[in-house]
């Protein structure tokens, strides 16, 4: 299995480029089945997510090309089959939104539960009751979701007790084929929302809204094949401007756009960065010789503070001159790098939802251990500041959602690598 190497100390300057969002792309190619004609993807990252959503899409009746670099080409013509086993969805959650797709586009659908995950419970009912008063039928048994529409889904008011990225995707996805007008209230907004919608208007779904709080949507008979633009990356582009206000010294973001981390460019501010802002680009620059200022901290929906931003910018507190509070109200268990930090040196306390870190003058490399995607890079920030060597072990996670991240940061001046320690890595989690 890999394991990620990395040597600290060293400023990071340079230029790292943003690929398109993990968080996007997986929405969209699950969208993807619901035209018969080809959906090509750009800007599409290469991770263990989308491979392993293709995998399944494949098992669906779906061609997956991915022969050219950045480019997803991705063909239903028919469905041959409607199931997503426990095995596909367990290696990763996201599947589970092939459900909607599927009831649309064919009236059934058997997808498993995805069960709990490291972060928290992450029950599915909003999606569930969304597509309920679509008019499926939904069964719950055996661990799997068995849903039947045949005589087609129809247009529905959705009043979303609180704000749930996901459930608000399937219910865009499941309503753009539906017979008349369904209204989602209290939906999300995050970026990647208003991308899902783009694409669907292109197919020639009739969405408006997307961004607000209300989205309207006027179900059509059918969507047409098209090539789109994925989104890029805020929580890449989060995590490395992060990396370079905690290691010190100039990075350039590239191919992202800064207006979808409005929440966390006066943060790093206040931590003691220079943050230059422009279309496309975010240049973030900080003294490598002075501590980072503590500033609290509390995730919220878009466009508040994003969950997955709150590991790497926690890695940064650990070295903050003063105490930071870290506040998380997405997530019921999403504190579980704390314990790897202290590992490192980090003075965390946590209780319940709120951490308060103490920051110190220094961590100190040592083994540690991935557990989900995001705690994984606020490991591997860490390493960058920390004197001597981190060990970081269950690199699967990061290669969920990270596309090429030790070639981007050594690309800007660490000492990072990835060492095969023998095993086939083939150890797996869904998240
Ligand atoms: C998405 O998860 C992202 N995943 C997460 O990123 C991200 O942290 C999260 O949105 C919040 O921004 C993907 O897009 C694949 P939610 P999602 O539904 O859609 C509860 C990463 O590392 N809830 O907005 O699952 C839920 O348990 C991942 O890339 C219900 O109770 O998040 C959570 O507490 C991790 N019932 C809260 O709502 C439901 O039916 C918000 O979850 C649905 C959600």
């Amino acid at each position: 299995m890999d394991s990620i190497r990395i040597t600290g100390g060293r400023a990071l300057s340079g230029a790292i480029p943003i690929s398109g969002a993990k968080n996007s792309a997986i929405k969209l190619m699950a969208a993807a089945l619901l035209t018969d004609e080809k959906v090509v993807l750009t800007n599409t990252p290469r991770l263990r997510d989308t491979r392993l959503l293709g995998e399944l899409l494949v098992d669906l009746g779906m061609s997956v090309d991915d022969g050219t670099p950045g480019a997803l080409t991705l063909h239903a013509p028919e469905i041959t089959s409607t199931i997503a086993p426990y095995d596909r969805v367990r290696k990763m959650r996201a599947t589970f939104n092939v459900l909607g797709p599927l009831l649309a586009r064919v009236g059934r659908a058997e997808v498993s539960l995805p069960g709990g995950c490291a972060i928290g419970a992450r029950p599915v009912d909003l999606h569930l009751d969304a597509l309920t008063r679509m008019g499926a039928a939904i069964e719950l048994s055996q661990g799997y979701v068995r849903a039947f529409a045949p005589a087609g889904l129809r247009g529905a008011q959705v009043n979303f007790p609180f704000v749930s990225v996901g459930a608000t995707e399937h219910s865009m996805m499941a309503a753009a084929l539906a017979k008349g007008e369904t209204v989602l209230e209290n939906a999300a907004r995050e970026p990647e929302i208003g991308d899902l919608a783009d694409f669907l208007n292109s197919m020639g779904a009739k969405i408006e809204g997307a961004g607000t709080p209300t989205i309207r949507i006027q179900g059509v008979e059918r969507l047409s094949g098209i090539t789109h633009a994925v989104v890029p990356d805020r929580i890449e582009a989060g995590a490395y401007a992060i990396a370079a206000a905690t290691a010190g010294g100039e990075v350039t973001l590239t191919g992202m756009n800064p207006a979808h981390l409005s929440a966390l460019w006066p943060l790093l501010r206040q931590a003691g960065a220079d943050v230059t802002l422009a279309d496309t680009t975010a240049t973030i620059a900080r003294d490598p010789a002075a501590r980072p200022q503590a500033v609290d901290l509390e995730t919220q929906p878009y466009p508040g503070f994003p969950t997955d931003l709150q590991a790497p910018f926690m890695a940064m507190m650990c070295i903050a001159d003063g105490a930071s509070i870290v506040r998380e109200t997405i997530f019921e268990n999403r504190f579980m790098h704390a314990s790897e930090l202290m590992r490192m040196g980090a003075r965390i306390d946590v209780k319940g939802r709120e951490a308060v870190v103490r920051g110190v003058a220094t961590l100190r490399g040592a083994p540690v251990m991935a557990t989900d995607l995001r705690a994984s890079v606020s490991l591997v920030i860490a390493g960058l500041a920390a004197e001597g060597e981190t060990q970081i072990s269950r690199v699967y996670h990061l290669d969920r959602g990270f596309e090429r991240l030790e070639e981007k940061l050594s690309g800007a001046g660490a000492a990072i690598r990835r060492v095969n320690d023998g095993g086939d890595g083939s150890e797996e989690a869904a998240a």
